[in-house]
């Protein structure tokens, strides 16, 4: 194990895209940013320099941080952001994680552009559990918008209505071929004929899921969420925002240029967003331009596409990497989760006329101290510990719209014993629309155990749950007008956070924490702050 020490410094940078320029926030320049380059076991040291006007926090996401949420990075949950012209070191160590993960921006709108890849590999001498590919190449998945970011939500929030849709989507940054701005470039992948390469492909976009996939070849996926599969090969891959998931490629097709595109999946679409970013797969001996070879992303709303590529996710559960799924439950949690329009005149979110969205009726209001200064230093006032385990209200998924409006507003953790298994089932029970929605849990991996459409049958539907190989991963999608469940141990003493990964949706409320005690053994209890963690 060694020390990986990065330099981030967060600066302003002119950039153009689409045939139009704007000075964006970014990390050294970047966009996307730098990957981070690790081993599992390795201690992470990332300097982080604000010298940009906004207030800014780094998330890295997936990232255990087992003991150590002061690294975590949402602002105002476990760390108050870092101001102008300050630095924050996050020292963390990768414990018992290897694949591919992404850091973000974890405030305001800011992930728009201030993201990149995690790319963590197995110990030195310790093998894939597939054959080695020839070549990795990471693929960041993103959004552009032409005008500022922070303008467009703060727009949609002083309307109370639903925010712009982004101008394109992008590979690496780039968004490829557009009729709008025909010069410019795109990504491009050059490949040899006959060896294998791995796409670690990472969505960073702000408010959407995408699909993926590359003409003429066959995707075999082999991680997600930096936990392996049981491989399995498809056409199109899908990806939510926050998720990453690594694929082998074949390079079987001789000779040739072959078009990789990325376009987003809604299944209930509530605006029209069918932009496609594209990519170039070239073969040696061929010049690097223009896909001859084309292919069509699924439309919008192809959710069997969708439910196809996520029913076939399974742990790999090999001997080497078994899956632990938590056999008994000792906390039976059931949220749900939603957009609403705020009927409560008086509630602090909205004021009866403006989108809000809630999980479990509670519509998360961000406290202006760090939630987990206020646990650790015993602050009170800034937070409560009454976040209701099961819904206040009654509610009815049935393809109706449901009848669940009322929300409360506050700033409420639900608590959990140290080392207490959870399951959690999350009920998408829309009110404007029923949506997908991919929800993250930080700290934790979680085991992803049942799905269904409808409303949650707590008799019949546990008995259908996958507790030998279900996917275990870090954001799942709550499928639109249906239910999730999934399964963990609090095995991390701290302030989760816990929330829809479309950025808009967060914003309106969807959001919540757990607190995890400390256990009473040794090395069960969450580290004290580091010297440096900025102050609110
Ligand atoms: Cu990737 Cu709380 O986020």
């Amino acid at each position: 194990c060694r020390v990986r020490n990065f330099k981030f410094n967060i600066v302003m940078t002119n950039t153009t895209r689409i045939c139009s320029s704007k000075p964006i926030v970014t990390v050294n320049g970047m966009f996307p940013g730098p990957t981070i380059h690790a081993r599992e076991g390795d201690n992470v040291l990332v300097t982080v320099t604000n010298n940009v006007k906004d207030n800014v926090s780094i998330h890295w996401h997936g990232i255990r941080q087992l003991r150590t949420g002061w690294a975590d990075g949402p602002a105002y949950i476990t760390q108050c952001p870092i101001q102008t012209g300050q630095n924050y070191i996050y020292n963390f160590t990768i414990t018992g994680q290897r694949g591919t993960l992404l850091w973000h921006a974890h405030i305001l709108w800011l992930r728009a552009t201030v993201h990149g890849a995690i790319v963590i590999l197995p110990k030195s001498g310790v093998p894939y559990p597939f054959p080695k590919p020839h070549r990795e190449v990471v693929v960041v998945l993103g959004e552009w918008w032409k005008s500022d970011t922070e303008a467009v939500i703060n727009e949609a929030l002083k309307s109370g209505l639903a925010p712009n849709v982004s101008d394109a989507h992008t590979i690496n940054g780039h968004p490829g071929a557009v009729n709008s701005c025909p010069s410019q470039g795109g990504f491009t992948l050059p490949v040899q004929s006959g060896k294998t390469y791995m796409l670690r492909i990472i969505n960073a976009a702000l408010n959407d899921e995408l699909f993926f996939k590359i003409a003429g070849h066959k995707l075999t996926v082999v991680e997600v969420d930096a936990s392996y599969v049981k491989p399995f090969s498809t056409d199109t891959v899908l990806i939510a925002p926050g998720q990453t998931t690594n694929v082998l490629v074949n390079a079987d097709q001789g000779s040739g240029k072959y078009m990789v595109a990325t376009s987003p999946f809604m299944d209930a679409p509530i605006a029209v967003d069918n932009f496609t970013a594209t990519a170039t797969l070239h073969y040696s001996g061929t010049l690097a331009n223009v896909a001859t070879t084309l292919t069509l992303p699924p439309p919008q709303n192809a959710t069997a596409v969708a439910n196809q590529f996520v029913n076939s996710l399974r742990s790999l559960n090999s001997q080497k990497f078994p899956a632990q799924v938590p056999l008994t439950v000792d906390n039976s949690l059931f949220f749900t989760v939603g957009l609403g329009i705020n009927p409560c005149p008086s509630c602090k979110a909205g004021n009866g006329s403006r989108i809000v969205a809630d999980i479990n009726n509670v519509t998360f209001v961000m406290p202006t101290t760090a939630l987990l200064q206020a646990h650790f230093f015993n602050i009170s006032g800034v937070f409560t510990t009454d976040f209701p385990g099961n819904p206040p209200n009654s509610f009815d998924y049935t393809g109706n719209p449901p009848s669940n409006l009322q929300t409360d507003s506050g700033t409420k953790v639900y608590r959990l014993k140290y080392n207490s298994t959870v399951q959690l089932v999350l009920q998408d029970t829309g009110i404007i629309a029923a949506e997908n929605h991919p929800v993250h849990l930080h700290g934790f991996n979680f085991f992803a155990v049942g799905k269904g459409l409808g409303n949650y049958n707590p008799k019949t539907d546990p008995k259908k749950f996958n507790l030998v190989d279900p996917v275990e991963r870090n954001t799942i999608g709550v499928p639109s007008g249906g239910w999730v469940a999934i399964r963990f141990r609090a095995d991390n003493p701290g302030v989760w956070f816990m929330h829809c990964h479309l950025e808009v949706h967060t914003t309106w409320g969807l959001k919540m924490a757990f607190l995890v005690d400390n256990g009473k053994g040794p090395n069960q209890s969450l580290l004290p702050p580091p010297s440096d963690l900025p102050k609110c």
